[in-house]
């Protein structure tokens, strides 16, 4: 591809969605920097892209940079025509304190789009989440769609999604008030699956990841949306583009959602002997609400257990010609890539 001359910045290069966006904007004909928070997992960094079949990898250069500390972002935004803001602080486990989540992704967020401001960035792309619009809703929602905002003070909001509510809320109120002639737009993406690059990839995939080892004693009644993240890299690459995307959200899904059984099920179809341990039918409620006694992360479920959300892509597939994978495909492609770096 003829180099376009024009620098993109991918914070987040570690993640599992900053590599995909690296490699698409790379295969694009851009020149790509990205924040890593420490220079020492370049050679990770490499080594994953590597494996997605890079192009041009002479095109890429890193800066070190961390979301909760000022230094290396000036110099990471400096000459940069673009700005995919993908880094976002997700930890493991619940946070101690909500704060230690929601003040580095806004302050983080707002860092960003300040420094990209002032050095003529033109359009910055925000990876929000479908966190900050699924929940904390008192009342009943048909249709899940960009217009609708997760309410970060409403009931059972885990720190993750209050954060991700938050930064993207704070985003917006700073291009209103301050964003000058920078534009920005937003992705949102549910549960990203597909395949892994390495050891690096999002807590969805641990969802496959478990189903394969056996871990599952039954499938929790969880309902989940469900999208590729090749599909969601080239859906941040459309709205860093596309004149139609300039102040827009994007919600990133391949609807209808699917339940764990239900993806137990296509592995089964499809992977055979790989998928033996696979479970065949739904955990009991009241055997998850023991288990979250012991266990923080299981606790963050419970509120969802038995709900069924219907989520609209209508916005991305017809306003960007968006149109992402099947689903079916991408579990198998998840479970394969886990299968060949033997993570299962
Ligand atoms: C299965 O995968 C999960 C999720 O990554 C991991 O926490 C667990 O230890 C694994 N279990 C086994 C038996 O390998
Ligand atoms: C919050 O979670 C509790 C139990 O986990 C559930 O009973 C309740 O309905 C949830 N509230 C909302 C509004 O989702």
């Amino acid at each position: 591809m003829a180099d376009k001359g024009e620098l993109v910045l991918v914070t987040g290069g570690t993640g599992f969605i900053g590599l995909y966006c690296i490699l698409q904007c790379l295969a694009a004909g851009y020149h790509v920097r990205t924040t890593i928070r420490s220079l020492k997992r370049r050679k990770d960094v490499k080594e994953m892209l590597k494996e997605g079949e890079v192009t041009n990898i002479d095109r890429l250069t890193f800066v070190e940079a961390d979301l909760s500390k000022d230094d290396g972002w000036k110099e990471a935004v400096e000459g940069c025509t673009y700005v995919l803001h993908v880094a976002s602080p997700f930890p493991p486990a619940p946070p101690k304190h909500e704060d230690d989540l929601i003040i580095p992704a806004r302050e983080g967020t707002l860092r960003v789009l300040s420094l990209a401001r002032d050095a003529g960035v033109k359009r910055v792309v925000i990876t929000s989440s479908f966190g900050a619009i699924g929940y904390g809703h008192t009342k009943k929602i048909d249709v899940f769609n960009e217009q609708i905002w997760s309410d970060p003070n409403g009931p059972n909001l885990s720190a993750y999604l209050k954060s991700k509510t938050i930064a993207e809320r704070a985003a917006w109120d700073f291009m209103e008030k301050e964003g000058g002639a920078m534009e920005l737009s937003t992705v949102l993406p549910v549960g990203v699956f597909g395949p892994v690059l390495g050891p690096d990839f999002s807590i969805s995939i641990q969802i496959v990841q478990r189903l394969l080892n056996g871990s599952f004693p039954g499938a929790p009644d969880l309902n989940f949306g469900v999208v590729d993240v090749r599909d969601v890299a080239d859906l941040h690459l459309r709205a860093m583009t596309d004149p139609k995307a300039k102040g827009e959200r994007f919600l990133a899904v391949s609807p209808p959602t699917m339940t764990i059984l239900e993806m137990a099920q296509v592995l089964r179809e499809r992977m055979g002997k790989a998928a033996r341990k696979t479970p065949t039918r739904t955990l009991p409620t009241f055997v998850l609400r023991l288990m979250a006694i012991f266990d923080k992360t299981v606790a963050l479920i419970l509120p969802e257990l038995g709900d069924r959300k219907v989520m609209s892509n209508e916005k991305a597939t017809g306003v960007l010609g968006w149109q992402p994978r099947s689903k079916v495909d991408s579990l198998i492609a998840t479970a394969e890539s886990l299968i060949k770096y033997d993570l299962v």
